[in-house]
């Protein structure tokens, strides 16, 4: 099938790449000339793990391609999916619709033959209805059907999940867009489920998603909260909690609070969008109120260990919202820094694939250092900010040797608190004595 994809980001790309390593024509098109040529040229403009070298597979198979003309991408496509942004509006923090919509109008001029508009981007419920009317306006004589396709993949995971998703969902409300998708998707028949839905349904399905999670982050966090207070400990009550199979053990991990390009900007989304039927999600609008306070509250904790003074050393470790990913996008771990920055002349940061992203959103405010020992050389206290697997295994001995003194705040307790204060460190993590 021949396949465009508006938007060629964190979900376009990976999504590309899936969708040509299965055999599709596929040809992704951005409107940022610099990402463009830069894929042309074969550099991949996001990490993620396991993309690289199927990238070079399907580009040389012939199977992927890449351009900034929407006629080029668009004409002849059996499906058009829309992977654009939809990031918070500033004022209101309700999802910005208006690259989608742009990016509607503007491909509606070259549909030809029946075509499958399939909404990737995370859009409020009605969005399909507006993007059908605005290609019935552009062009009344398209033939096409628009449909949700929401996205689930976890960033840092996207080539995994591509292939193995845990369900895909097709809000459609037209039979033959459906048997459209189901033809594109055949290759995952059998290997998972598909949930064939109307499209409202459907859009709300992955916001509804999404702030299920952001709240069972908030809830384990204020557990944690409770665990510092009453002496229990975070892990065993989240390890006894998660073995509850109605429960489940994911997403029972404390921290300083969730961030990303999704939960925070979703789960305002939702709570506005609610407001617009007049309806109230409590429990969403806690969630949110409490998740920004946490990494206040976080960034206060790290200060207080070198009791406030502005001429410490921090060495952060971590700056993408979470292990696997260079994205910074409402990064905990910015906001946290940004906290610091406020209080602290001496901080440096490490962080394996984000530094330029980082150096993007903050600039010149911090020292950027080539690895952990570099940030952590004669630091007053070590942040772990992100849980990136390689901070598991740092070198304590040689920490403790280069460090001024030996602290260490881990706000994703991915650390062995016996082996830490054996050798010689303050520790300090999240809802547990260690
Ligand atoms: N990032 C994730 O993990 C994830 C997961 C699930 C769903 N989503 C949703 O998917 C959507 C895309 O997210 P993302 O993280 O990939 O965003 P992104 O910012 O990485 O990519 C979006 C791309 O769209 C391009 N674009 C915007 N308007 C365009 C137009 N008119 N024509 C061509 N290109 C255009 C931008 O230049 C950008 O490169 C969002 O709605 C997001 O909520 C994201």
């Amino acid at each position: 099938m021949k396949i465009a994809i508006v938007g060629t980001g964190y979900v376009g790309l990976p999504t590309g790449v899936g969708l040509a390593e299965f055999g599709n024509d596929v040809v992704c098109v951005d409107k940022i000339a610099g990402k463009i040529e830069a894929l042309k040229q074969g550099q991949l403009t996001i990490y993620e793990d396991g993309l690289e070298e199927l990238f070079h597979k399907v580009v040389k198979a012939g199977k992927l391609h890449f351009t900034t003309s929407m006629s080029e991408a668009v004409s002849g496509a059996d499906v058009v999916l829309l992977a654009v942004g939809t990031p918070p509006h500033p004022v209101t923090k309700e999802a910005d619709l208006q690259y989608i919509y742009a990016a509607a109008q503007e491909l509606a001029q070259y549909l030809d033959g029946y075509t499958v508009i399939a909404t990737k981007s995370t859009v409020p419920v009605g969005t399909g209805d507006e993007i059908e009317a605005i290609i019935k306006r552009t062009n009344p004589k398209a033939d096409y059907d628009v449909i949700s396709l929401p996205e689930f993949l976890r960033e840092g995971f996207a080539v995994h999940d591509f292939f193995a998703p845990d369900r895909i969902v097709i809000g459609a409300d037209s039979e033959k867009a459906r048997n459209v998708m189901l033809k594109l998707y055949k290759p995952f028949e059998g290997k998972t489920q598909f949930l064939l839905v109307g499209r409202k349904s459907s859009e709300t399905i992955k916001y509804a998603s999404n702030a299920f999670l952001a709240m069972k982050i908030h809830y384990i966090n204020e557990m944690a909260d409770f665990c510092e207070a009453s002496g229990a400990n975070i892990s065993e009550v989240a390890r006894g909690m998660g073995l509850d199979s109605r429960i489940g053990n994911k997403f029972l991990n404390p921290g300083p609070g969730y961030g990303g390009s999704c939960f925070p900007k979703d789960t305002n989304a939702m709570a506005q969008m609610a407001k617009k039927f007049g309806v109230h999600l409590h429990l969403i609008e806690t969630t949110i109120a409490y998740n920004d306070e946490r990494k206040v509250e976080m960034a206060k904790r790290v200060l207080s260990v070198v009791n406030g003074n502005p001429e410490a050393k921090i060495a952060v470790l971590g700056l993408a919202f979470k292990g696997g990913t260079d994205d910074c996008r409402e990064s905990p771990a910015m906001d946290i820094l940004r906290e610091l920055i406020k209080c602290s002349h001496n901080v440096s940061v490490y962080d394996p694939k984000a530094m330029d992203n980082a150096h993007r959103l903050i600039g010149d405010s911090v020292n950027y250092a080539a690895d952990a020992y570099e940030a952590a050389k004669n630091a007053d206290i070590l942040v772990i900010l992100t849980e990136w697997e390689e901070f598991r295994h740092l070198d304590l001995p040689k920490l403790k040797e280069i460090m001024n003194k030996p602290k260490i705040v881990d706000l994703r307790n991915m650390l062995g608190a016996e082996e830490v204060c054996k050798n010689g460190f303050e520790y300090c993590c999240i809802g547990r004595k260690h």
